[in-house]
């Protein structure tokens, strides 16, 4: 749409309230945070945070996410959690950010690494939590109790709390777990899902083992006709 476009341009001026009311108007024409593909175009290009489609809250809160943060698709993060991929130097003779940030002036490039930190798909982020420098990846399906402060990386489906996180359980078993992630069912557009809704719509583990008990049997009574013939 020409008006996105003009706005997604309008936003290369660094007026805090006209880059505030822009992302606000993009959200309205295009349907929302889930939906807005411009929000997500203004997020990459200018401040270096890249969101899935239909992901939504604390990711699009500017700065609460820092730069070389990749968020995946169908993510849900409370609008207080964080990801912080910066410190500031340990081991210069001031850890003052006036001589590693250009922001105050006195130096001119920046000085600060950013690590990149790469959130995976349908990975839920409670309130406050925090992630912290060195993680690199919370992996897909993975979710981050409220509060916690994490120091490592995340693996697919665990479900981390407290300070440090731990790992306190899995969403589901090893099995339905290798299932999902060769699944990739978040590539699919909503569109595409909706034929199916019912089976996001109720605990996945036990219809799981039921499809696959179902699926056995009718396997077992072929095989019999098979036989008989
Ligand atoms: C992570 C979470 C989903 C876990 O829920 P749950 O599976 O019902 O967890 P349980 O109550 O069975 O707790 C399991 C263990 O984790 C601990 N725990 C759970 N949530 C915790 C938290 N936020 N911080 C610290 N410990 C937590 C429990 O004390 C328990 O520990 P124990 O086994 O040593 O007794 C939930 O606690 C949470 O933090 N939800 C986020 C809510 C939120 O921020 N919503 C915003 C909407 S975007």
């Amino acid at each position: 749409m020409l008006i996105s476009i003009l706005l997604y341009k309008l936003y290369a001026i660094k007026r805090k309230c006209l880059r505030s009311f822009i992302r606000w108007a993009v959200c309205k024409i295009e349907g929302g945070e889930l939906y807005s593909v411009t929000l997500r175009r203004i997020f990459k290009d200018y401040h270096e945070v890249e969101v899935g489609m239909y992901s939504h809250g604390g990711c699009f809160q500017l700065y609460y996410f820092d730069r070389l943060t990749t968020i995946g698709r169908y993510c849900s993060i409370a609008r207080s959690a964080r990801a912080i991929n910066h410190n500031h130097s340990m081991d210069y003779m001031s850890a003052h950010a006036l001589f590693f940030n250009p922001v105050f002036k006195l130096c001119s490039k920046s000085l600060v690494e950013f690590i990149p930190l790469k959130i995976g798909n349908d990975v839920w982020i409670g309130e406050n939590a925090l992630i912290m420098p060195h993680v690199t990846e919370i992996a897909d399906g993975a979710i981050v109790a409220a509060g916690a402060v994490v120091h490592k990386n995340v693996t697919p489906y665990a479900v981390v709390v407290g300070n440090p996180a731990r790992i306190v359980r899995y969403r589901f078993s090893r099995e339905v777990i290798d299932e999902l992630l060769a699944s990739r069912w978040w590539k699919k557009d909503i569109e595409e899902i909706k034929p199916y809704i019912e089976d996001f719509q109720q605990p996945y583990e036990k219809l799981y083992y039921d499809r696959k008990q179902t699926g056995a049997k009718q396997e077992k009574i072929e095989e019999r006709e098979c036989s008989e013939q």
